[in-house]
């Protein structure tokens, strides 16, 4: 793996899932993480175990959905680490009870979807872009998207479907706009893993298993740290060519 000494990132949904298991690559790798998210207490957690292994993290606790929250965040990880040279806008919501079939969806389930796995990434990449562009050397953002956004793979998810499908066109726009000024903008869409998101919530998660394995041609759902690697190496200077791409991670589900 590339050394990333010196690196800091910004990382949403640090606490779980895709998140941490981006966070503890990076941190291996020698860079300093900002560990974002709304429940404290993992991303202490995450924090002490980065430190044990001699890394530098730290715990910000802070809702992507709330403007103030994350610039906040933002502002304590220049504080900290004197810099920020990647962002990963991951945290996102599956309301897997309440995101049904567009003809019964309700309001606030679409309200709720778009607060944060659209609107929160927005306000992920806004405050981002203004530390970038104040340092004036570049920088890297990686969006979590899905591999929903491609084909109609969770139908019956529809708020969430159409949240990952606007982050795609989000980061093309972003990496046009900002690429003059040598930032960065890609977007990763994992498939089928272990666990979604607001997994406790899902109303199947044997038959999901069953179902998405036999579609899927490696024959199995794909692990948070199957996906890690491709956003740390997005996020450094090895993919200093790369930008507005959009890069599917999952298992062959969409290639056929
Ligand atoms: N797992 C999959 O199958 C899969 C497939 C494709 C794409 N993805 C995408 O990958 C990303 C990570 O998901 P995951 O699978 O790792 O699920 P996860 O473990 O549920 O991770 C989501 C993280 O986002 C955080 N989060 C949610 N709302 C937030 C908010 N308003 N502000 C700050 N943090 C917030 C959650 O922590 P708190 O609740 O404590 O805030 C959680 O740590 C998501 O964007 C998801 O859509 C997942």
């Amino acid at each position: 793996m590339t050394r990333l000494d010196g690196h800091v990132s910004l990382i949403t949904g640090a606490g779980s899932g895709i998140g941490a298991a981006t966070a503890r690559r990076m941190a291996e790798a020698g860079a300093a993480v900002a560990l974002v998210g709304r429940t404290p207490e993992p991303l202490y957690r995450l924090a002490s175990e980065i430190a044990r292994r001699g890394g530098r993290a730290l715990a910000l606790p802070a809702d992507v959905a709330r403007p103030e929250q994350i610039d906040a965040a933002f502002a304590a990880t220049v504080e900290a680490f004197g810099r920020l040279d990647s962002t990963v806008a991951n945290a996102g919501i599956q309301l897997h009870r309440r995101d049904v079939p567009l003809h019964d969806l309700p309001e606030d389930a679409w309200d709720e979807t778009h607060a944060i796995n659209l609107r929160g990434v927005f306000l992920t990449c806004r405050a981002a872009l203004r530390q970038m562009l104040k340092q004036n050397d570049g920088g890297s953002i990686v969006i979590v998207s899905s591999v929903t956004a491609l084909a109609g793979i969770a139908p019956q998810n529809p708020a969430y479907t159409a949240s990952k499908g606007g982050l795609i066109a989000l980061g093309r726009a972003l990496a046009v706009q900002y690429g003059p000024s040598n930032i960065r903008c890609n977007v990763v869409c994992p498939g089928a893993l272990e666990a979604t998101p607001d997994f406790e919530e899902h109303p199947d998660p044997e038959g999901r298993q069953r179902r998405m394995s036999a579609q899927i041609p490696l024959g199995r759902l794909g692990r948070f740290d199957e996906i890690a690697p491709f956003i740390v190496l997005l996020a450094s200077k090895d993919a200093s060519y790369a930008t507005g791409g959009v890069f599917t991670i999952d298992g062959g589900l969409t290639a056929r």
